[in-house]
């Protein structure tokens, strides 16, 4: 065989292989999702308290991340509100928090207080969302050696159907990427993570999502909500701090070194870099405050973006602090602060003003307090004044 003759040969190969993983991919994730077919053992086993028996470290990690309470007070809330038939309405939503066909009808019977056996909706993205359809488990393959198809009905739930989608990024797009022509505000989709890594560096070096959300495949999923995670994608340093008669000025710079998209990726966050003066009980001085923003800023009611200052991979900026030196100054402060989920404590603010949440209400005032307690500080450094 020629070299050209190889080569030919090899980029139909890729190609083809491209074309099953993305077949794959789109099945895995058509919605609505089918549901799981009237196999007795499968109602039980879509329980992750059942997967819980065997894997025991993913239950246990899949139950501290995000993801298992993806269906928390701030949306249920919501959900209370609309009618219990309007499952598309319901869709809208559960596509991505709770996405099962099994979740949608707990759902519906929830919410026509019907006594059910099962609040499997209120689980969130559940193990079976991911790893199950049609009763039949798959997984990505195996770390050792991927056992033969003939033993498989030796194992638990009849074994597996093992398919490299689960270590693809694009496996993470179905939630955390919107599509072409769906939401956008100033030209930008409203979700575009996946493309925000695929333009990165990241993408060249093959590092993928699970690579940094579920490294050694870890099922935690830390992300902005985790101070150590955030720390690893950002570095600050205070470059410059200087007092001469009665000027302070001070330069801090923060780069994006170690988040695969942009930092932040969504328009729920919001990143408060600030400087101030303190006087001798460590009081803040508020006239000496000094700020900037880094998220991309939108309107409440989502209709157009009012600012875009996010970090794009690898990209800094430099924060200038420049003022008077206040009489009771003693001391000098550089403090980032991270929001978790900024636009949703004013959303649910303004949702409890208005009196827009009916049935929800308490669920949303218990969702306000949650979202104002997930503030954090990333970087503190004081200096005092002479
Ligand atoms: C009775 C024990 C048992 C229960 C219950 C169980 N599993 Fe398993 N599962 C196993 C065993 C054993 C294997 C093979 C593991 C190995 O060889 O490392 C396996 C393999 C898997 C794999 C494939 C791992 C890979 O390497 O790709 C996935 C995914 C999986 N299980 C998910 C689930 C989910 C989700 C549930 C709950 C809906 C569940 N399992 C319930 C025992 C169980
Ligand atoms: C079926 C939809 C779905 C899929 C698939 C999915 N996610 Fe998520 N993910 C969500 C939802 C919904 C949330 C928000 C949960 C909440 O806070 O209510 C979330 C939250 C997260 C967070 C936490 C964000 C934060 O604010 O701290 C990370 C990190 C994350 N996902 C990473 C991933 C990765 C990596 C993959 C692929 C392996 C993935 N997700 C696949 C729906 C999904
Ligand atoms: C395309 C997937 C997707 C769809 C559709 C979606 N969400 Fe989310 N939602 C997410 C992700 C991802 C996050 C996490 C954002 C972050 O961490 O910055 C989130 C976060 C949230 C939060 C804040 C976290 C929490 O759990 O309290 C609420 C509330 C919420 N979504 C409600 C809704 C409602 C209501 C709908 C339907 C109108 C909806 N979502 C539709 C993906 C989705
Ligand atoms: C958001 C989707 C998602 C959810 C929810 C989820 N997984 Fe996974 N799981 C994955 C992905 C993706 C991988 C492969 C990660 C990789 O290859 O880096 C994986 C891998 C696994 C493996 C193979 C682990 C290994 O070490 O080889 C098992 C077993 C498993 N998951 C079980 C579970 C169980 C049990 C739950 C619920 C407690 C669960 N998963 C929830 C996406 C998910
Ligand atoms: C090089 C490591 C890295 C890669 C690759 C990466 N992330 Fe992240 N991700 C981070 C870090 C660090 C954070 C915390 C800082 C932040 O929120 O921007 C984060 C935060 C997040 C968040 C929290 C929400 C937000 O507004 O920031 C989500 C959701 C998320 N990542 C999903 C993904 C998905 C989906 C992919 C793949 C398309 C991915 N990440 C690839 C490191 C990475």
């Amino acid at each position: 065989m020629n070299w050209l003759k190889i080569i030919v040969l090899s980029l139909i190969w890729v190609e083809g292989y491209g074309d099953i993983l993305q077949q794959e991919l789109q099945q895995h994730w058509q919605r609505p999702l089918a549901s799981q077919g009237q196999s007795p053992k499968t109602q039980t086993s879509l329980e992750p308290k059942n997967c819980a028996t065997c894997h025991v470290t993913q239950f246990k990690d899949w139950s501290q991340s995000l993801h298992s309470r993806a269906m928390g007070a701030g949306i249920i809330g919501q959900l209370v509100d609309m009618p219990a038939t309007a499952t598309k309405q319901h869709q809208a939503c559960i596509r991505c928090h709770a996405p099962l066909q099994e979740q949608a009808v707990s759902l519906v019977l929830s919410l026509q207080q019907q006594n059910s056996s099962t609040n499997l909706h209120e689980q969130g993205l559940i193990c079976a969302a991911c790893h199950m359809r049609e009763s039949k488990m798959y997984g990505p393959p195996h770390r050792n050696k991927q056992p033969d198809v003939a033993d498989m009905d030796k194992f638990p739930h009849d074994g597996w159907q093992s398919s490299t989608i689960f270590q693809d990024a694009q496996f993470c797009s179905a939630c955390h990427q919107f599509k072409p022509g769906e939401y956008a505000l100033n030209g930008k989709l409203l979700e575009n993570t996946y493309e925000e890594w695929k333009a990165s560096r990241y993408a060249k070096e093959g590092k993928t999502c699970q690579a940094c959300h579920m490294p050694n495949r870890q099922h935690l999923w830390r992300g902005i909500h985790d101070p150590d995670m955030v720390k690893q994608g950002v570095e600050i340093k205070n470059l410059d701090f200087k007092q001469l008669y009665n000027n302070i000025t001070a330069k801090l710079s923060i780069k994006n070194t170690g988040t695969g998209h942009y930092f932040p990726t969504y328009v729920t966050p919001r990143i408060i870099v600030e400087g101030y003066q303190a006087d001798k009980d460590g009081k803040i001085l508020l006239e000496t405050k000094q700020q900037y923003t880094i998220s991309r800023k939108v309107a409440m009611n989502l209709s157009k973006e009012i600012a875009d200052t996010r970090l794009a991979p690898d990209e800094q900026v430099m924060f200038n602090y420049q003022a008077k030196r206040h009489p009771e100054a003693l001391s000098f402060i550089l403090n980032v602060q991270v929001e978790p989920n900024a636009f949703y404590t004013k959303f649910y603010q303004i949702t409890l003003k208005n009196n827009s949440a009916k049935k929800g209400k308490e669920l949303i005032q218990q969702a306000l307090e949650q979202s104002q307690k997930s503030v954090f500080s990333i970087y503190f450094k004081q200096h005092s004044l002479r």
